[in-house]
């Protein structure tokens, strides 16, 4: 009889479960009618007369230690909500990282922004194009050396299937494809066979806007560019424009911004100048009207490009383009909200 008793108590002490289905397990083998326990003390009539005041005792321990358990084990199981699986569902979770927006797509976001406020559309274009589109229709004459200044990738042998160079081949789809007055807004990403380097991939993001109606003028564009640069870099930024060449414009103009660093004064970011080239602008090229079947009598226009990952990294003080497409988190987690 003492051996039994001691056999089950080491059982019990050594007892280890893993949800409560095992702790009722454990009190009906031991504790219930028809339980170990209850049957030791239906023996306990046999024990001589000598030992049933020892063996009396350490039965009622062991009923004790046996009951003690099963209440000590609810109570862990109350605070541990432990499934069949062993898994603990009250312990805290894991806190789900939550994303930031990229750089790119911040200023993309906010450039966009304040067009929209003008009565700006969003369009959305192909990347791969053709010689047309990219090209032909935005006054680029074959064999023009113009077409040189952008390194063109060609996809397979087909020199008319193409991965657009600009986003201005989106323009050429929105005036074939929109009603007049158009005023569109077209982002992309786009390629040039470039070497990678900290100021220049292979690979990266312009957006364009593009107005044409009846009576624009080249005081609206600069009207609009005004606005723009002093939504974008605040309102003590100042603009100018200096005579430049695009095919699709004419005249053709590349916006500078005063450096919002030095406040026109000069430093490293503006190269001592005060001015930061932002833009390339323009009013549409009759020619481009009428390749594209407006009548250029009637309508004028203006457009306007720039870069995404220029004006970020002049937003952000950002000295090496190849960061944004890195994907290294402890870059990007640092752009929460849009300056
Ligand atoms: N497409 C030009 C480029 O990639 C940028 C540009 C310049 C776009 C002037 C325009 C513009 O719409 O008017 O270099």
């Amino acid at each position: 009889m003492q051996e039994k008793i001691n056999g089950i108590r080491e059982d019990i002490e050594n007892l280890v479960v893993k949800s409560l289905d095992e702790i009722e397990e454990f009190r009906i083998k031991y504790l219930s009618k028809k339980g170990l326990i209850a049957s030791l003390f239906a023996d306990f009539r046999n024990v001589p007369n000598e030992e049933k005041k020892a063996v009396g005792q350490a039965l009622n321990d062991l009923k004790t230690s046996a009951i003690d358990k099963v209440n000590e084990l609810k109570e862990s199981f109350s605070h541990a909500d432990i499934t069949k699986s062993g898994m603990d569902l009250s312990l805290p979770g894991e806190s789900m990282k939550i994303g930031t927006r990229h750089p790119l797509s911040l200023v993309k976001n906010e450039i966009i922004e304040i067009f929209t406020r003008l009565g700006f559309t969003v369009s959305e274009g192909p990347e791969i194009d053709d010689d047309w589109h990219n090209f032909s229709a935005l006054n680029f004459p074959e064999e023009h050396p113009a077409r040189d200044m952008q390194d063109t990738f060609f996809i397979e042998k087909d020199p008319d299937v193409i991965l657009h160079t600009h986003t201005s081949n989106i323009q050429i789809h929105d005036m074939e494809e929109m009603e007049l007055p158009i005023r569109c807004l077209t982002p992309g990403r786009v390629f040039r066979n470039e070497a990678i380097s900290a100021r220049a991939h292979c690979i990266f993001h312009q957006i364009e806007a593009l107005y044409v109606d009846e009576n624009v003028s080249f005081a609206d564009l600069k009207q609009t560019l005004t606005y723009f640069a002093k939504e974008l870099f605040g309102k003590d930024t100042q603009i100018r424009l200096r005579p430049s060449y695009f095919p699709f414009t004419e005249p053709s103009a590349e916006m500078d911004v005063s450096c919002s660093l030095c406040k026109g004064k000069g430093c490293n970011v503006c190269k001592g100048t005060g001015w930061l080239e932002i833009l390339g602008c323009g009013m549409v090229d009759p020619n481009v009207m009428e390749l594209n079947k407006i009548d250029s009598k009637k309508y004028t226009g203006f457009a306007l490009g720039m870069g995404i990952e220029r004006i970020t990294m002049l937003k952000y003080g950002i000295k090496d383009l190849r960061l944004f497409f890195e994907n290294d988190i402890r870059f990007l987690e640092q752009f929460t909200t849009a300056m």
